[in-house]
């Protein structure tokens, strides 16, 4: 049989030599150059890649291995077949300055009493809800309008179709209001805007407008091309103009997925709740979580034990578009992670290794170079 040498095995794996060296450094291994590999510890350094090791029959070519599989996360495909797309729920993100009746308007939509239960009435993480207007289902995220709450806002704008910008007539225009025009701006989204509170004595709908402008969102009653609402989430006047205006701009930007496709979630809010342990609350983009699902989330493994909608409920299934809590990761998964469906726990797990060790590999990198830095700077 022919010798085992690191640069095959490595060009087998598809990885540099210096990364099969750096994995045989940890099983313990020193091998001088060209000289071959034990079976076993080839075997080993292919198990942590996720290959499996398998001498070939016959020594044709010059190959000595056979490389049985390649487990990688399964990519979305740049182009779902057509037939397979179904219509999905627009993701439509609430922001604004605190205050300015967010959680409010969430509220007189679901016909709930969030806002009553919050601490001092502020709103600390993004909640994911599902309101349904005729027949129509509408996903909805709230932000916090706390300036510390920024980064929230930026990841809100980021996985969402439609912003709407709450601000309050008679407040106007502040600081996070402009901050979330930002947001919504550079994430590319299309953005409707709420003028709230309009039942107040001392609101001034029209000082909103031309400040809007200032800031570059022109309404469409001033030439502009910005959709806009006045509203009263207390009273619920014109919420119904509100919620035409949504499913409009949700049917113009013909939002689809595949519920067959390989199930795929982005993390939106991550936590340990006592009880329940791990969980996060993720949206579905595309493809249908289930439970009993193995998935992949950033470097974890993990197989949804239960789901929970934003009602409370116990689900089996989520669909494209809806917002669920997730439990059973083995870690506490990142906002930003997208949760992959992998074809078993076998396969989750051996992903989850190879990218662990990747991030360990990482951060042992720049001290690596620290080091060699010292060393320059003694010379
Ligand atoms: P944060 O989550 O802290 O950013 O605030 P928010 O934007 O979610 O505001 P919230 O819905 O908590 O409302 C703030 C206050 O404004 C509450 O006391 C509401 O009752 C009040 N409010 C909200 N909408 C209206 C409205 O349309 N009219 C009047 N008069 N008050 C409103
Ligand atoms: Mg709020």
């Amino acid at each position: 049989k022919p010798p085992i040498l690191v640069p095959e095995l490595a060009a087998r794996l598809g990885l540099k030599p210096f990364n099969v060296m750096a994995d045989l450094i940890k099983l313990g291994v020193f091998p001088a150059p060209n000289q071959p590999l034990e079976p076993e510890i080839a075997a080993k350094v292919c198990e942590i890649h996720g290959f499996s090791f398998e001498r070939e029959k016959r020594d044709k070519d010059k190959g000595f291995h056979k490389v049985e599989e390649v487990i990688k996360e399964p990519e979305a495909p740049a182009e779902e077949p057509e037939e397979l797309l179904k219509t999905r729920p627009p993701i439509i993100t609430i922001m604004g300055h605190v205050d300015h009746g967010k959680t409010s308007l969430l509220d007189y939509l679901r016909k709930t009493r969030i806002t009553a239960g919050e601490a001092g009435g502020i709103t600390q993480h993004i909640g994911a809800y599902q309101v349904k207007h005729q027949d129509q289902l509408l996903t909805f995220l709230d932000t916090p309008g706390h300036a510390i709450f920024s980064d929230m806002r930026a990841r809100g704008a980021d996985i969402t179709d439609i912003v709407v910008i709450v601000v309050a007539a008679n407040d106007g225009i502040m600081p996070q209001t402009k901050e979330a025009i930002q947001h919504a701006k550079k994430a590319n989204k299309t953005i409707i805007v709420a003028i709230n509170k309009i039942d107040l004595s001392s609101a001034n709908v029209e000082r909103v407008k031309t400040q809007l402008a200032e800031n570059g969102l022109q309404t469409t009653d001033y030439g502009g091309d910005t959709e806009f609402a006045e509203v009263s989430a207390l009273t619920g006047k014109g919420m119904d103009d509100l919620l035409d205006l949504m499913i409009l701009q949700a049917e113009v930007l013909e939002l689809k997925a595949n519920p067959k496709a390989t199930a795929r979630a982005s993390v939106i809010e991550a936590r340990v709740v006592p009880g329940r342990g791990t969980t996060a609350t993720v949206i579905v983009e595309s493809g249908t979580l289930k439970v009993g699902t193995p998935f992949i989330c950033g470097p974890y493994a993990g197989k949804i034990r239960s789901m929970i909608n934003d009602r409370g409920e116990t689900i089996k299934t989520a669909p494209p578009g809806s917002p669920v809590e997730v439990i059973g990761f083995e870690e506490l998964p990142h906002v930003g992670d997208h949760l992959t469906e992998m074809k078993n726990e076998r396969e989750a797990k051996s992903l989850a290794s190879e990218r662990q060790e990747e991030q360990r590999l990482k951060r042992l990198r720049p001290q690596h170079r620290n080091r060699m830095e010292d060393l320059y700077s003694m010379v």
